[in-house]
């Protein structure tokens, strides 16, 4: 029940037991549930796709790229149009098929730590091989020791490969028998904020490994005005459409709240808040929950440090590629319109402030 993924390796689910369930349902009904189907919770059905990332790695031009001003300056030297109309967020996302809704499933990656009843759902760019590394510690603190890894080795290779990991939440349910009533478990996930998450990602799918992939990133090269116009469009036809074909981007840009099957499970779940500067915010809310969970004093210890001390290497934070988008985003309402319309209940729902003028 479990599937391998990672930033390097992503696996993209399909939920079957929608179009069984429809199936099934009498003709009577058939009509009524083909229409919530269709225009209400779509569940995407391609079949299974394994994308893999380029396996080796230059470094040192994934860092030059990063900060080649230059081109990426070039790539967006054009002026942008102000807003059409300076309306609220919720005004906004009012109108019809103007914004991506909260009730859609996409991947779900949970990491388990049984041992003391903990569920993480782990999402691309809040944190994702961090958590899975304290989750896969925390599933056997003897093995991880004495493997001599840190977290940010889980982005290479996960040592709890297949071991801890589960693809929904209702597995995990089976699988160590949690009722939806009163228990002892705790399910978490990370989230982030959608305008740094956004940043980030772009600059790590659409700078940093900026292949010779004419497709890749939309086909938009280093024009982030480029990307968001069509990653919003992209997300819309997937939202209603039905549109179906996936790219490796789309974990990475998805609404936060598409993933670990919070349609349904939203309030089954505790969030924490990920934070450039670990120490901050985000710890201090996992070392509470660790501490809720019975987990050791030395083994919320040995997490803390790799959290703070032991940064991603394949952080994109504080290079002058993530400035320049970062500002040149903040700057533009028109930018961010297409960003509040794409993650406006990421917002919401992770109780993220909207930028200035939504
Ligand atoms: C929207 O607000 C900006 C300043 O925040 C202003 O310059 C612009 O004229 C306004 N546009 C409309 C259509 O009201
Ligand atoms: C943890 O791993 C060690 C050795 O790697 C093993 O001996 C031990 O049984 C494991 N503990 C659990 C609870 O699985
Ligand atoms: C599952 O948990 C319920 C209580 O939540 C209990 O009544 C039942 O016996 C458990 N089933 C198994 C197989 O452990
Ligand atoms: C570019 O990437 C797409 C998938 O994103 C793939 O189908 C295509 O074959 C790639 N093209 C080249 C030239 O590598
Ligand atoms: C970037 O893309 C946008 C939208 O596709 C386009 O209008 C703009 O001219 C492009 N900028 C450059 C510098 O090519």
């Amino acid at each position: 029940m479990s599937s391998a993924k990672s930033d390097s390796s992503e696996r993209v689910e399909i939920d079957g037991m929608y179009i069984l369930k429809v199936a099934l349902i009498p003709l009577t009904l058939a009509a009524s549930i083909l229409f919530l189907y269709l225009y209400v919770k779509p569940i995407e059905q391609q079949s299974a796709t394994m994308l893999v990332a380029p396996k080796s790695r230059d470094m040192r031009a994934e860092q030059i790229r990063m900060f080649a001003l230059n081109e990426i300056v070039k790539a967006n030297s054009h002026d942008l149009p102000p807003r059409s109309r300076n309306i609220s967020a919720k005004a906004l996302c009012k109108q019809k098929l103007a914004c991506a809704p909260f009730n859609r499933r996409y991947e779900t990656m949970i990491r388990v730590a049984p041992q003391y009843k903990m569920v993480n759902c782990v999402v691309q760019k809040s944190m994702s091989t961090m958590m899975t590394g304290a989750m896969c510690y925390l599933y056997n603190e003897t093995q991880y020791e004495k493997s001599g890894r840190s977290f940010d080795d889980e982005f290479s290779g996960r040592l709890c490969k297949n071991q801890n990991e589960f693809s929904s939440v209702n597995s995990v349910r089976d699988a160590f028998n949690i009722s939806y009533v009163k228990h002892d478990w705790t399910f978490s996930m990370v989230t982030r904020n959608p305008i740094d998450r956004f940043v980030s990602g772009y600059v790590d799918r659409c700078v940093r490994l900026a292949l010779k992939n004419e497709t890749q990133c939309n086909g938009c090269g280093l024009n982030m005005t480029c990307f968001i116009e069509t990653e919003y469009k992209r997300l819309m036809e997937i939202s209603y459409k039905r549109k179906t074909h996936r790219t490796m981007e789309d974990a990475h840009f998805f609404p936060q709240v598409w993933h670990c099957d919070l349609n349904e499970e939203f309030e089954f779940f505790e969030f924490i808040q990920y934070s450039g500067n670990a120490e901050d915010k985000m710890v201090p809310q996992l070392q509470d929950l660790l501490e809720r969970q019975n987990v050791p004093e030395k083994s919320i210890e040995f997490i803390k440090n790799e959290l703070i001390y032991k940064k991603s290497s394949h952080s994109t934070t504080g290079t002058p590629a993530k400035r320049f988008y970062y500002s040149r985003l903040m700057k533009s309402p028109y930018l961010l319109e297409f960003i509040v319309k794409m993650f406006y209940y990421d917002f919401l729902r992770f109780h993220y402030e909207l930028p200035p003028g939504f």
